[in-house]
Order: C-alpha cells, then sequence, then structure tokens
C-alpha cells in the first residue's frame, strides 16, 4: 500500500501557525494524540496555542518545558500539553501517568516523536521545518501526517473549504 503525498503547507508568521493550530481543533475528539516535530523554536509551542483557541482555551498556553506537562481544562476538550524535550527516554514518559488523562483528553506532546507513539493506537503527527539555511525567517513548512484510525479523513475536512453559510447570509452585508 502507497502512502498518500502529505501536502507541505507554508506558514508566513505566528499568526498563521496560530490559525493552523485553530482549523485543527474543530475535528478533535477525546484520545486524540497529536505529536510536534520540528527544532528548537521551529513553532511547536505556537501551533499548540492556536489548537487550545480553536478548543475555547482561554488560560495561557506557555512551553511547558519545565513542568513537562500542563493540562487546560477550560476549553471543549481538556487539553494535555507535553514537552517530551528533557524527559531521556519512554520510562521517564511512563512516569507521567498520561495514560489515565488520554481517554479524555487531547495530548498534544512537543519532542514526543519515538518516544510517546505507544499510548495511542494513532496519532496525528505536526512535523514542522524551516526552508532549509533559513535560520532567521519566518516562514515555515508544515506537514500534517496521519498514523491509523481515520485521521486521514479527517483531515480531508481540514482541506475542503468551509461551505457553512455564513450565520447571517448574504443579504446582511
Ligand atoms: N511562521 C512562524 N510560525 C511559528 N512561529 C514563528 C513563525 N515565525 C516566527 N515565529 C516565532 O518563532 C518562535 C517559535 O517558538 P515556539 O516556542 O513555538 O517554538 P517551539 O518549536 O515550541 O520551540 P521549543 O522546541 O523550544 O519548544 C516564536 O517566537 C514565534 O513568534
Ligand atoms: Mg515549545
Amino acid at each position: 500500500m502507497t502512502t498518500p503525498a502529505v501536502p507541505e503547507i507554508a506558514v508566513e508568521d505566528p499568526d498563521q501557525m496560530r490559525a493552523l493550530g485553530a482549523r485543527l481543533a474543530p475535528l478533535l475528539r477525546a484520545g486524540d494524540l497529536i505529536i510536534l516535530d520540528g527544532p528548537l523554536g521551529a513553532g511547536k509551542t505556537v501551533f499548540v496555542q492556536g489548537l487550545a483557541a480553536g478548543l475555547g482555551v482561554c488560560s495561557p498556553v506557555t512551553s511547558p518545558t519545565f513542568v513537562l506537562a500542563r493540562v487546560h481544562t477550560d476549553g471543549r476538550l481538556p487539553l494535555v500539553h507535553v514537552d517530551a524535550y528533557r524527559l531521556g527516554g519512554a520510562a521517564e514518559v511512563d512516569d507521567l501517568d498520561l495514560d489515565a488523562d488520554l481517554g479524555r483528553s487531547v495530548c498534544a506532546v512537543e519532542w514526543g516523536s519515538g518516544l510517546v507513539e505507544q499510548m495511542a493506537a494513532a496519532h496525528l503527527r505536526v512535523e514542522i521545518s524551516r526552508p532549509s539555511g533559513d535560520e532567521t525567517g519566518d516562514v515555515r513548512r508544515v506537514r500534517l501526517r496521519p498514523a491509523g484510525a481515520d485521521w486521514a479523513a479527517r483531515l480531508t475536512a481540514l482541506a475542503t473549504p468551509d461551505r457553512t453559510p455564513h450565520p447571517q447570509g448574504p443579504a446582511a452585508r
């Protein structure tokens, strides 16, 4: 079976990164695992800020580098935001006891590749990169890689323009 090509999304600035995260939020369900991949300063936390905003989270979303994990409970679904950068391996991930929360939450893990995939049967990997050689510019490239369950189908909804009628209709404009 061939894996369909994953489109690359150009993200010009932090606001666009937040907007991309926010567009994903309506597709999320309890139990979802999102793994964020990308170098230091790529924009992983900025993406999670958008995700949180889209879930209706009002509490501030900052990098959980030192606390390792933070739970935001004020949105549509609890959002568990993890930074695995300082975790030494899968055993330390187990110590965080995330499984207890996962079934009823959305879990977004920065630096989680190779560490947290076993926590759920499926996940969405958000890969963020900078165009090569550009260490200072704002442009980022994002690939959303579905792994398992219905993630691929859900992402097609993301690609389809929103056809929901404007709440007030064209006549109101
Ligand atoms: N297109 C862009 N998308 C996202 N962030 C951008 C973009 N352009 C510039 N930035 C800036 O890059 C920084 C990204 O920081 P962020 O904390 O989100 O990175 P990170 O990937 O979480 O890093 P770390 O690995 O240290 O946790 C922010 O200061 C943000 O304003
Ligand atoms: Mg971060």
